[in-house]
């Protein structure tokens, strides 16, 4: 069960952690809601093993975050934590804050069920549950949120499996099991499923680790389409996905954050070393 220490604080913008695009001189208040994440101090750990030590990033709203990193630097550990999906491994122990939208997350009366409502993730196997149809792969959020009207339902089934580009492959074969369709097409049903339910993030961990260039170059399309409506934090080790599909990218190195900033800044002109040293490949 993850605990949250942390005393109260008022959420910091950090340099270049705003909204990329601001038209006029923003203030205080416009410069929290800029950012759809701000994460304080945060300190993460497994037994006694600590995962993520004293991560401070605001993550703007409406664009998408790419985080990069060797192996076990702490990637999924820190974006499981963005939902509260991490409190469900044994043993684990958060400390620090994070606020969604000036709202702390782990708040004592904070709803783990509404938080993941709010935040949907995309893992890096796509899964459909394998007794279920593709459409009720994608409908099982609202199901079990009590909806049970067939015309929002099926309102809902269409729009998020057009927002996810597979409408026009499985629209004659919803009633087809979710496993029936290619790996590629599995991934986009997964994101279908997360984006069902309306969420405001969508977290994805590695989405595109088992597909082929083709089904790869289709996702990042699509969550470039996306960006307009959601805030999105994507995992990856691919570093030209990184640069090809985010505007912010955060460097990840065993459990800190070593650097963050615009993709184009991060990738051309790294400002610390060990950055350079991972993304031209001298290790990781
Ligand atoms: N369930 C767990 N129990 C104990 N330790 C864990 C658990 N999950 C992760 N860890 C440890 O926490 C550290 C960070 O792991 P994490 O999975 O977040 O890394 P990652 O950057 O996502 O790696 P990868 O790129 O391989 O997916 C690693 O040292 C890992 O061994
Ligand atoms: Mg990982």
């Amino acid at each position: 069960m993850a605990v949250n220490t942390m005393s109260s604080s008022t959420p910091t913008s950090q340099s270049g952690a705003m909204n990329p695009t601001p038209t006029s001189p923003a203030t205080a208040a416009e410069l929290v809601t800029a950012n759809a994440f701000a994460v304080k101090d945060l300190s993460i750990w497994y037994g006694e093993k600590q995962a993520i030590k004293n991560i401070s990033i605001d993550i703007p709203v409406m664009a998408i975050t790419a985080i990069i990193g060797p192996s076990g630097c702490g990637k999924s550990t820190f974006i499981r934590c963005l939902n509260r999906m991490h409190e469900l491994v044994p043993r684990t122990r958060v400390e620090g804050k994070i606020l969604f939208h000036g709202e702390d997350l782990y708040a004592a009366g904070s709803d783990p069920a509404m938080v993941r409502r709010r935040v949907g993730m995309v893992f890096q196997k796509s899964n459909p549950f394998p007794t279920m149809s593709i459409e009720e792969n994608v409908l099982v959020g609202l199901r079990l949120n009590g909806v049970r009207n067939r015309q929002v339902l099926n309102e809902r089934l269409e729009k998020s499996l057009r927002r996810a580009a597979l409408w026009d492959e499985v629209k004659n074969d919803l009633k087809k099991p979710g496993m029936s369709i290619s790996g590629g097409q599995q991934q986009r049903l997964c994101i279908a499923r997360a984006l069902a339910v309306e969420p405001e993030v969508l977290l994805m961990d590695e989405p595109c680790s088992a597909l082929d260039p083709i089904a790869t170059a289709k996702i990042e399309e699509l969550i470039r389409e996306l960006r307009d409506q959601y805030t999105i934090v994507i995992v990856t080790h691919n570093m030209q996905q990184a640069s090809r599909v985010s505007d912010r990218t955060a460097f990840f190195y065993v459990g800190e954050l070593i650097e963050f900033g615009d993709t184009a800044q991060l990738f051309n002109r790294p400002r610390e070393r060990q950055t350079e040293d991972y993304i031209t490949g001298r290790f990781g």
